[in-house]
């Protein structure tokens, strides 16, 4: 038996038939073709499949797919302006916060509901807001820093590591909502 699951994503309608025990990052990947959004896990450790949902970052293998009725999800495939990145992106390409990239789009969603309800986080609140994202690659430095930056604020300013020092310039748009930087 399906069931037909409509919902809004990345700013169109969508809609697909789906089995009640389906997975919202299944019906994302499997029947909407948008495979941006990865699998790590299965199991909600490794946050490689968030997605933000009625502007709320989740694992996007916690919820059925029956569950988001009506939501509007954005994936990683949404945040680019045409073939302008996202700033978190940007900031992540810039600070080399990526190496195979099979954490990015997770870790790139999750940082940017990081900032909107932290607009300059220090170091360890980064970190913190991160620890549900696991990446084998990095090491997490560079993508602690792309978050810094994207927020606005010089990473390499700061000597006390719980308190990120200000930038010295103005910050960037990061997301619909609030903007970061001098004068912020
Ligand atoms: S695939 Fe969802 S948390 Fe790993
Ligand atoms: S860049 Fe490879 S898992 Fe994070």
């Amino acid at each position: 038996m399906s069931t037909t699951v409509s919902l809004t994503v990345n700013g169109k309608s969508a809609s697909a038939d789906v089995e009640p025990r389906t997975l919202l990052v299944q019906m994302l990947r499997e029947h909407l073709g948008l495979t941006g959004t990865h699998v790590g896990c299965d199991t909600s450790q490794c946050g490689a499949c968030v997605v933000h949902v009625d502007g709320q970052s989740v694992k996007a293998c916690t919820m059925l797919a029956v569950q988001a009725e009506g939501t509007e999800i954005t994936t990683i495939e949404g945040l680019a302006d045409g073939d302008t990145l996202h700033p978190m992106q940007e900031a992540f390409r810039e600070n080399h916060g990526l190496q195979c990239g099979f954490c990015t789009p997770g870790m790139v969603m999750a940082a940017v509901s990081l900032l909107r309800e932290t607009p300059r986080p220090t170091e360890r609140e980064v970190r913190e807001g991160l620890e549900g994202n696991l990446c084998r690659c990095t090491g997490y430095h560079n993508i602690v820093r792309a978050v810094l930056v994207a927020s606005g604020q010089d990473p390499d300013a700061g000597t006390d590591r719980g308190h990120a020092a200000e930038a010295p310039s103005g910050g960037v748009e990061v997301a619909p909502g609030f903007s970061t930087g001098s004068g912020a």
